[in-house]
């Protein structure tokens, strides 16, 4: 006796049944992974808090856990992430072991090099051109011009870091920032 049941024996209604489930599934994610950029979009930027942001990548493209982050990050650590606008950005820990409110754009304010951490001189060392920033982004050696631009660094409610951008006076300096 075979215990399957052949194609045509199954009802129409239930073939159609079958078609409108796939429909519907087919259609509808989609439109959940779409909604969510485009709710972002919309919320004003640097609201504080809640909405509007990006959320902060790690090496390998995932959204960054801020709790998880801080596992294997300690106190003083300088880590570059993907930031606003896919700039590296580096997320600062805080000699507390918590995760400052703010990252640091580490494209070099001279000529766009990437400007890598240095923690023996506890200093960011420009390669190209020996430009050097402290250990919170503000210029103090040229020739590069300006201090390294900001972002807020957000916790939201799922614990990821959100990125979100700087648009008051730059706490280095109390000049506004240049960068927006
Ligand atoms: Fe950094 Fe020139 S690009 S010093």
């Amino acid at each position: 006796q075979a215990t399957s049941i052949p194609a045509d024996n199954v009802p129409d209604m239930e073939k159609r049944k079958l078609l409108n489930l796939l429909l519907v599934g087919a259609l509808s994610l989609p439109t959940g992974f779409m909604l969510v950029p485009y709710a972002t979009f919309f919320a004003p930027p640097g609201s504080g808090g809640g909405g509007g942001g990006t959320p902060a990548k790690d090496a390998l493209g995932n959204d960054v856990v801020a709790a998880e982050w801080l596992k294997t990050h300690g106190p003083g650590d300088r880590t570059l992430t993907q930031g606003l606008k896919g700039d590296p950005t580096y997320l600062v820990v805080e000699n507390d072991k918590t995760l400052a409110t703010y990252g640091i754009n580490a494209v070099c304010t001279h000529l766009g090099c990437v400007v890598p951490w240095n923690k023996a001189e506890n200093k960011f060392l420009c390669p190209c051109h020996g430009s050097q920033y402290n250990a919170q982004g503000r210029v103090v050696r040229g020739p590069a011009p300006l201090s390294l631009a900001l972002a807020h660094a957000d916790i939201d409610d799922s614990g990821k870091i959100l990125f979100v951008p700087w648009v008051e006076t730059d706490f280095r300096t109390g000049d506004a920032p240049w960068w927006s």
